[in-house]
């Protein structure tokens, strides 16, 4: 079989396969909630056998959400709608995972399709939080967190994970990419701050961890925690990867126990080397530092090189975004696309019984 294809257990989670599903934000929710467009968008992708599958990025609380109309996890009302979702791609075999979002300098903005731009406490809006008042692009100033605001938004981690427990998720991951809360911290592009969370690597850190802490004391030691990092800022003096490999291997006795390696978005005028698997290296060099299991995503399209990605070793697992937009048979797909290494009868494994007369037939070669 395919090493694409073979399970991973991390904890006590057997994930089936290595294709998972990268969060993506669909700005379709209401107060939070996770409604029928969110039903049939990630299940879809269980009937398709992706994997694992990670939510969007959700709110862990109302300020928390980069838009009006993103989901989240702070109530109960929320995690009991989110708990339909889950129970259905358990049936289906595949596992899910959600993100734990504060938006932090990105907060309180209309959805992509919308432009993007700020909304204000008078529309519905909030005033945006980080560390310090950088502003990002053409966002208004954010403001400085206090210590006790600090305090508060590490609760309402705590508080999201108890209810992504409830709702049955296998996987919390904290978001600490693409210019958010957690990764505004870390970088020193955006935290100018001179108390304990600001200056040293030490320092710029403590937020992350302290975050990361506090899941973990709801979060049961059998399930298991990610984090997503922008593994690197791309601007000299920013948050590097070699950053990235460190904090992974502080993590771990944290309990956080892989990195799923995406970058950038820490602020706007930045050229990236955008290309097929580009941050590929990143998954690969934090595994290789840090002994910290990794997931590879980003511009990964085929199913051969995907394959070559988990075999080598570069990543435990790749996260498939706007490929399985376009394509949501990527992994049926993907099956026949191997088939030279599957044998034929065990190809029935990629396929639900319902949809078995479509798949195509075996050919007698293989
Ligand atoms: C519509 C859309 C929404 C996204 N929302 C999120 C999100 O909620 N959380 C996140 O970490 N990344 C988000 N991303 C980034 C993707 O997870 C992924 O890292 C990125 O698209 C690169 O992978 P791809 O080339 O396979 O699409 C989003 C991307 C897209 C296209």
């Amino acid at each position: 079989m395919p090493h694409l294809f073979s399970p991973m257990k991390i904890r006590e989670l057997s994930i089936p396969n290595r294709i998972w599903l990268s969060p993506m934000c669909m700005y379709s929710a209401v107060d939070g909630m996770p409604n029928d467009w969110h039903f049939a968008h990630l299940a879809q992708y269980a009937i398709r056998r992706v994997g694992f599958l990670m939510t969007e990025a959700s709110g862990i609380s109302p300020t928390g959400r980069s838009t009006l109309m993103d989901t989240g996890i702070w109530s109960s009302d929320q995690a009991k709608a989110w708990s339909r979702i889950v129970d259905f791609v358990h049936s289906q075999g595949s596992k899910i995972g959600i993100q734990l979002w504060h938006a932090g300098q990105k907060g309180s903005t209309t959805s992509p399709w919308q432009g993007q731009d700020y909304v204000p406490p008078s529309a519905g809006g909030w005033q945006s939080m980080a560390p310090s008042e950088v502003a990002f692009g053409k966002l208004p100033t954010p403001h400085a967190l206090e210590l006790e605001e600090i305090k508060a938004i590490i609760t309402d981690y705590r508080n999201a994970a108890t209810h992504a427990l409830s709702a049955g998720f296998d996987v919390v991951e904290i978001h600490g990419a693409h210019g958010y809360l957690v990764h505004s911290f870390l970088s020193p592009v955006t935290n100018r701050r001179s108390d304990q969370y600001g200056g040293s690597f030490e320092n710029r850190t403590r937020f992350v961890k302290e975050v990361a802490v506090a899941i973990r004391e709801v979060w049961p030691a059998s399930h298991p925690l990610f984090l997503r990092l922008s593994a690197d800022d791309w601007i000299e003096g920013g948050w590097r990867v070699g950053d990235s490999a460190r904090l992974a291997n502080e993590l771990l006795p944290l309990g956080v126990d892989l990195i799923d390696a995406s970058s950038g978005g820490i602020k706007t005028d930045v050229t990236y080397p955008i290309g097929p698997g580009y941050q590929v290296p990143f998954a690969r060099e934090i595994r290789e530092v840090s002994g910290v299991p990794t997931a590879a995503v980003g511009l990964l399209t085929d199913a051969k090189i995907a394959n070559e990605i988990v075999t080598r070793g570069e990543a435990d697992a790749v996260m498939l975004g706007r490929e399985l937009l376009r394509n949501p048979n990527w992994a049926l797909n993907a099956a026949i696309e191997l088939k030279d290494v599957i044998p034929a009868d065990e190809l029935t494994i990629a396929w639900p019984n319902q949809y078995l007369n479509g798949r195509p037939k075996p050919k007698p070669d293989w």
